[in-house]
């Protein structure tokens, strides 16, 4: 059976969405066809996307989960479908989600009617005042999240895996994170301490800030960077994750190849999943050299920065890309986001992408397979940087040195200026040794 949804968009500068196009699915084959309307070509507007060109017939996806990635990145993802799923009191799947999830998903885009309650934003102190009411009916403990999150009847659209809502305070809207049962509770200062430390790093970072919660407890509040308050209302940014734009959804890794990469060093799947691939395929968004250049760079020093700091969980949904320009495209960089450091140090920390990719080579008689490189290493990070991120040798030596001498001396000042007390800082000495080493 096919089903279709409207496909809305932001269009630069504009506070209210137009019909872009129709998206049509049918679950079973998998299939999927997004065709522009006609009234959207008359107007001479841009493609969504560079991998989605205008044109009058169809675009058709049939592989993987058949749904265009950058539609996926507008819906919610486990967090924001767990409450979906409690709201309706059965599972739901990913394309349903996109028609019933609130509209506040990353980007420019949101799919089916958007009904007013899609659109209802929650303001900080309504918020609060949920919280207030909750309080006083006697909800405590760890039920308390879930059941705010859930009286606020919003949930959100923003992926990742922790509780999260989208909350507006004078003219801006943040990203709440809130820790869940189990998680530290100084993590909203350990985030934002990071965050922090990215930006004197030269890593354009999130604005972020610890909210102190009427309960004692803490959460992050990070600045939308999608999000515009105009005099008329709010303007969206365009984006697409670094898993979208590998289009990583149209092919499973097989559990066959995730072995081979583990003992062999190689796989085709986990080239397509990494930094080399990214650092490559964004050429496609970014519009020209110059451009291009420059994101492969800013990449490079974020994988560094993820390496000094061990934030090992550098997923291709925790990269992105802003679009500055639409006709002709160009994408760069979002502001860096979820930068967390590993709670435990790994025997050989490895990144979540392999950053690094040598070629087979022949030595005499012996022929060496092709290998990826994950694991952590300056010999690697520098190697890497001039092999695929537009690197020369010595700036690239200098820039790891210096920035693991700056990550050495600020991250203790930065954890307890964000709140910290010692003994919580401390606890990262040892997930922070080797930096001390490496700027030497
Ligand atoms: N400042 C921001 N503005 C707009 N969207 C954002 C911002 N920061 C993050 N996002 C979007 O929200 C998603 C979730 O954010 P984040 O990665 O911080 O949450 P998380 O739950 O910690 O994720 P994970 O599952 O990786 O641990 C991101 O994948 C990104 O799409
Ligand atoms: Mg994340």
């Amino acid at each position: 059976m096919t089903e279709t949804l409207p496909v809305h968009v932001w269009l630069p500068g504009e506070t209210t969405p137009v019909q872009a196009g129709t998206f049509a699915y049918d679950a079973e084959r998998p299939l999927g066809e997004f065709r522009y309307d006609p009234a959207y070509l008359e107007a001479r507007a841009p493609s969504l996307a560079p991998d989605m060109p205008l044109k009058q017939g169809v675009l058709r996806l049939a592989t993987g989960k058949a749904i265009f990635p950058l539609l996926l990145d507008a819906g919610p993802d486990s967090w924001g479908r767990h409450l979906l799923a409690r709201r309706l009191g059965r599972d739901i799947t990913e394309f349903e989600a996109l028609s019933v999830c609130p509209t506040d998903g990353v980007g420019n885009l949101a799919l089916g009617d958007l009904t007013e309650s899609r659109m209802q934003l929650l303001t900080i102190e309504q918020f609060l005042a949920i919280l207030a009411e909750l309080e006083a009916g006697g909800v405590a403990g760890s039920d308390l999240e879930e059941r705010v999150l859930d009286a606020a009847r919003h949930g959100t659209s923003l992926g990742g895996t922790k509780p999260k809502l989208t909350l507006v305070r004078n003219q801006t809207q943040y990203l709440a994170k809130f820790p869940e049962p189990g998680d530290s509770r100084w993590l909203p200062h350990m985030e934002s301490a990071m965050l922090r430390l990215a930006g004197e790093c030269g890593i354009r970072a999130c604005v972020a800030e610890v909210w102190h919660l009427p309960d004692g407890r803490a959460a992050l509040l990070v600045e939308r960077f999608d999000r515009t308050a105009l005099p008329q209302g709010w303007a969206r940014s365009a984006y697409v994750s670094a898993h979208a734009l590998l289009r990583l959804d149209m092919v499973a890794p097989r559990v066959a190849e995730q072995l081979a990469l583990a003992t062999q060093g190689f796989t085709l799947s986990g080239l397509r999943r990494s930094y080399v691939a990214l650092a490559a395929d964004m050429a496609k968004w970014c519009g020209g050299q110059a451009v291009h250049r420059e994101e492969r760079r800013e990449l490079w020093r974020r994988i560094v920065f993820n390496a000094l700091i061990r934030n090992l969980d550098d997923h291709p949904r925790n990269h992105g890309f802003l679009c500055r320009s639409h006709a002709p495209h160009v994408w760069q960089l979002s502001p860096a986001f979820d930068l967390v450091p590993a709670s435990a140090i790994a025997q050989a920390p490895a990144l979540a992408m392999a950053y690094r990719y040598i070629p087979p080579a022949k030595k005499g008689r012996q022929q060496t397979g092709p290998r990826l490189i994950a694991r952590i290493s300056t010999e690697d990070l520098l190697a890497a940087a001039t092999e695929h991120y537009g690197y020369e040798p010595d700036e690239a030596c200098e820039y790891l040195r210096n920035t693991a001498a700056t990550v050495h001396a600020r991250w203790r000042p930065l954890m307890a200026e964000a709140g910290m007390p010692d003994e919580a800082v401390q606890r990262f000495a040892s997930v922070f040794s080797w930096v001390a080493d490496v700027a030497r």
